[in-house]
C-alpha cells in the first residue's frame, strides 16, 4: 500500500491537493483560484473546466514539489463546496453551462413559486431541507428551464448533473471513457432532492422540479469500502490510485475534527461559516431553522445524521472588504487593523449579500452597515467585520442549543480564519463558552482523506483517528455580561433593517 494519501479539497474560491501521512500530517500541498463570475446582482458561477484543469495542475503540482510519485499514494479523498450545480453531457465532457454556485440567489421565483405552493417547508420532512436558492434541485431545473443546450442534452439522454465532487470524481475516472458518475451522500442529501432515511433520489419531488432521474448520479456511501473507479496513467497522478472516499467540505471538516461521538460539533470559517453538531444515526428535526443533512456514512453501516446551521458569508466578507472597499490589501491584514480601535464604535455589518441563511433563510434580505456616526472609522469597520463572524455563530449556536437539547460547552473550530486571534478571542466571549482550535486546522482536507484512508485500510478505525487530533490553544470567555448584552441587542437591530430592507 502506499506510504500517503491524497485529498482534493475543491473549495468556493480555490482547490487544493494535500498529501497526508500515517500521522495525519500534511506531506505536500498545491493550491490554487478559481475566478468568481458575478454575472448579475446576486448571480454566482464557476466554470467547471476551470475547476477541472486546476484540480489537475495542483494534483501535478504536490506531486511535483515533494517528489511523491501516484504509486505512493493509497487513495484519494475528494471534498468540496457544497450544493453548487454543474450539468455536463456525457459524450462530450463538456459542461453545458457554467456551475451555479451554492450563493446564487437566481433561483428566487422557482423557490417562491414552490414555497408558495406548498410552503416553505413542504420538503422538510422528507429531505431535512427549506425551500431555498442555496440547495442544488432548484439550480438544476433553472439549467433545464432556461439552457436550450442542457433541454436538449436530456432529450437525447446524455445530459450528466453532479455537485462539484460528482463532476471531478467523473472526470478523474475516466470521463467520456466511462467515468464513475456517483455522489457521496453527505452531498446528495444538499440537493432537496433526496430522501433522508432512505438515502434514494425522491421520485415526488423530482416530478415537482421536473427533474429526469437518469441525469442524477448513483448515491454512495462517503467511505466506500467498494471504490468508485481508478484514476488513470495517464490522468494528473500518473498512476492507477482508487478513489473511495468524499464529502461534501463542511462534513469534512466534522470528520478532520473527530466528531464522531453524538454532541460533538464543529465551527468552520471558510468562504461562509457553518457549525455542524452530531446527532447519530437518526435525523433530528430541526423547528428552529437549522437544517438536517447526513454527516457521514460508512458502507454497510447506519449514516451518521447532523444539524447545521449555515451562514452564507463569513470570509467572503473579508474579500469584499479588500476587493469591493479596497480597505485593506490582504486578507490577513483585517486583524491590524480592526486592532487600531477598541470596539466596533457602534457599527454593525449584516452582510446578507445572498440573503440570509440559518436561521432566517430569507433569500430577499440583503445586507446593511447599521450604527453609523460621524465617528466611525475604518479600524471599526474592520472590526464589525470580524464580529459579524461572531455574531452570525452566537445566532445558529442558539438555535443548536433548542432544536437539540444540547449545551454545548465548547466550540472547536477550524477553518482560515480561526488564524484572527481578535475574532476567536470576541467569538468565546460572545458564546461564552471556550474556544478550541486543533493542532491541524486543514480539517477539511484531512476529513476527505481520513474518508479515502478508512475506506482502503490505511487507517483501521475512527479510535484511531482521534489519536491524531490535539488542541493548539483555546480562548476562554471574559467579556462581562452587561457588554455581551448590548453588543447582541445592537446586533439583532441591525439583522432586523436586512430583513426590513425588501421591498
Ligand atoms: O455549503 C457551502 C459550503 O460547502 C462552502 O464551503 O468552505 O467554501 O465556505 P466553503
Amino acid at each position: 500500500m502506499g506510504k500517503v494519501i491524497g485529498a482534493l479539497d475543491l473549495g468556493t474560491t480555490s482547490n487544493r491537493f494535500m498529501l497526508f501521512d500515517h500521522q495525519g500530517k500534511i506531506v505536500g500541498v498545491d493550491q490554487r483560484e478559481h475566478e468568481q463570475i458575478f454575472p448579475r446582482p446576486g448571480w454566482v458561477e464557476h466554470d467547471p473546466l476551470e475547476i477541472w484543469e486546476n484540480s489537475c495542475r495542483v494534483i501535478k503540482g504536490a506531486l511535483g514539489k515533494t517528489g511523491i510519485g501516484g504509486r505512493d499514494i493509497a487513495a484519494i479523498g475528494i471534498t468540496n463546496q457544497r450544493e453548487t450545480a454543474v450539468v455536463w453531457d456525457k459524450t462530450t465532457g463538456r459542461p453545458l453551462y457554467n456551475a451555479i454556485v451554492w450563493q446564487c440567489t437566481r433561483t428566487d421565483g422557482i423557490c417562491n413559486t414552490l414555497a408558495q405552493e406548498g410552503g416553505q417547508d413542504r420538503f422538510r420532512e422528507k429531505t431535512g431541507l427549506p425551500i431555498a436558492t442555496y440547495f442544488a434541485g432548484p439550480k438544476i431545473k433553472w439549467i433545464l428551464d432556461n439552457v436550450p443546450e442542457a433541454k436538449a442534452a436530456v432529450k437525447k439522454g446524455q445530459a450528466l448533473f453532479g455537485t462539484i465532487e460528482s463532476w471531478i470524481i467523473w472526470q478523474l475516472t475516466g470521463g467520456v471513457a466511462g467515468g464513475a458518475h456517483v455522489t457521496d451522500v453527505t452531498n446528495a442529501s444538499r440537493t432537496l432532492l433526496m430522501d433522508l432515511k432512505t438515502l434514494a433520489w425522491d421520485d415526488e419531488i423530482l416530478g415537482i422540479l421536473g427533474i429526469p432521474r437518469e441525469m442524477l448520479p448513483r448515491i454512495v456511501p462517503s467511505i466506500d469500502k467498494g471504490t468508485w473507479g481508478h484514476t488513470l496513467k495517464d490522468g494528473p497522478l500518473g498512476a492507477d490510485v482508487p478513489v473511495c472516499g468524499a464529502l461534501g467540505d463542511q462534513q469534512a471538516a466534522l470528520v478532520g475534527q473527530t466528531c464522531f461521538a453524538v454532541g460533538e460539533a464543529k465551527n468552520t470559517y471558510g468562504t461562509g461559516c457553518f457549525m455542524l453538531l452530531n446527532t447519530g444515526t437518526q435525523p433530528v428535526p430541526s423547528a428552529h431553522g437549522l437544517l438536517t443533512t447526513v454527516g457521514y456514512q460508512i458502507s454497510g453501516e447506519k449514516p451518521v445524521y447532523c444539524l447545521e446551521g449555515s451562514v452564507a458569508i463569513a470570509g467572503a466578507l473579508v474579500q469584499w472588504l479588500r476587493d469591493n472597499l479596497g480597505l485593506i490589501s490582504s486578507a490577513p491584514e483585517v486583524e491590524a487593523l480592526a486592532r487600531t480601535v477598541d470596539d466596533n464604535g457602534g457599527a454593525y455589518i449584516v452582510p446578507a449579500f445572498s440573503g440570509l441563511f440559518a436561521p432566517y433563510w430569507r433569500s430577499d434580505a440583503r445586507g446593511v452597515i447599521a450604527g453609523l456616526t460621524r465617528y466611525v472609522n475604518k479600524g471599526h469597520i474592520a472590526r464589525a467585520v470580524l464580529e459579524a463572524n461572531a455574531y452570525q455563530t452566537l445566532d445558529i449556536m442558539e438555535a443548536m442549543k433548542k432544536d437539540s437539547g444540547v449545551d454545548l460547552n465548547s466550540l472547536k473550530v477550524d477553518g482560515g480564519m480561526v488564524a484572527n486571534e481578535l475574532l476567536m478571542q470576541f467569538q468565546a466571549d460572545l458564546l461564552d463558552v471556550p474556544v478550541i482550535r486543533p493542532s491541524i486546522t486543514e480539517t477539511t482536507a484531512l476529513g476527505a482523506a481520513y474518508a479515502a484512508g478508512l475506506a482502503v485500510g490505511f487507517w483501521t478505525s475512527m479510535e484511531e483517528l482521534k489519536q491524531y487530533w490535539s488542541v493548539d490553544k483555546t480562548w476562554q470567555p471574559r467579556m462581562d455580561d452587561d457588554a455581551r448584552r448590548k453588543g447582541i441587542r445592537g446586533w439583532q437591530k441591525a439583522v432586523q433593517r436586512t430583513l426590513d430592507w425588501v421591498e
